[in-house]
């Protein structure tokens, strides 16, 4: 694991050992232990889209493990003015230890990946979202004690963050049921790769049989970052893919509720459901900050031990 662009980046072992550093770093944090593993490593991370916690979560994990961290903004830097994303690289690379980039197109972070000599990491991309995944599986095992087995209900856009929920099923075997309107589906290319490992997935257009006995029902913002254009025509397709309490009565009780946030409350669930006491979006928000460690850890200083 050089880089992390694709939840596919990480086999099974690598995940579990994530989850256990972060766990570990979690618990450590609690009682105040400092565990400072970065000192003294630079992080770069290059925002061309806006971030709430993935930046802080990342600027604060820098921190606490003794690193440092630049805050850029694409237009800010030479980017933004014509210099290409292989020469940005390369010289990034001269200077840092590690990039975070949050981008539009995957293969910005493709080509970061493939012109910097330090470990590129997917800070959200229109392709995937695999930080956030990490930290929703470490809360997922948190509430469950296991991931083998639960039943995963994806409701609503199949973006980013459901592409990653795909993989992220399939690596540690839970079933994937996606609700989503028809030309709303997950990237094709993701389905076919979560597909060949032998993953249990199956897209489908009801939402009800997808929260069907479900133990994790999942949903995301009907209108990602770059989709602003077509916001009418989104909110009027998944209209009937919003979350609430009529369509949480089909799932199991213990259903825990997920989202990435932002939400947008009364679109793609109502504010009952996102406050009420299924709701693991807080934890899934706070666990941003332990596997991100675990990421930086496990990428910057592969040989430490925590
Ligand atoms: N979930 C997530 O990535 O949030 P931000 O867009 O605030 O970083
Ligand atoms: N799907 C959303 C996720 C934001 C964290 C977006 O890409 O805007």
């Amino acid at each position: 694991m050089n880089n992390l662009l694709s939840l596919s980046d990480l086999s099974f072992d690598d995940i579990i050992e994530l989850l256990d550093m972060a766990e570990d770093l979690k618990a450590k944090r609690a009682k105040g232990i400092v565990v400072e593993t970065l000192k003294p490593k630079s992080l770069a991370m290059i925002f061309e889209k806006s971030s709430t916690r993935t930046r802080i979560s990342f600027e604060v994990a820098m921190n606490e493990l003794g690193g440092h961290v630049l805050n850029l903004h694409s237009r800010d830097l030479q980017l933004g003015r014509g210099e290409t994303i292989s020469d940005t690289a390369q010289v990034m690379s001269r200077y840092i230890h590690g990039i975070m980039a949050r981008v539009y197109k995957h293969s910005t972070l493709e080509i970061l990946a493939q012109f910097s000599t330090v470990p590129v990491i997917n800070g959200l991309s229109d392709l995937e979202h695999p930080c956030q995944l990490l930290a929703d599986l470490l809360t997922i095992r948190e509430y469950k004690g296991t991931l083998k087995g639960l039943k995963f209900a994806w409701v609503g856009d199949g973006n980013n963050v459901c592409n990653s929920a795909i993989l992220a099923a399939a690596i540690t075997g839970m079933q994937m049921r996606v609700a989503c309107p028809v030309g709303y589906g997950p990237n094709s290319d993701i389905l076919t790769k979560a597909v060949n490992m032998g993953a249990d997935v199956e897209v489908i257009h009801e939402p009800e049989n997808a929260v069907e006995n479900a133990d994790i029902i999942y949903t995301d913002v009907w209108v990602s970052m770059g989709d602003e254009e077509e916001k009418e025509e989104r909110l009027r397709d998944l209209w009937p893919y919003q979350i609430n309490d009529a369509l949480v009565s089909f799932a199991k009780e213990s259903c825990m509720i997920m989202h990435c946030l932002p939400a947008h409350r009364g679109e793609e669930i109502t504010s009952e459901v996102l406050t009420g006491p299924q709701s693991a979006v807080l934890n899934q928000a706070e666990n941003r900050l332990h596997a991100t460690k675990a990421i930086l850890t496990r990428l910057l200083v592969p040989n430490v031990k925590v």
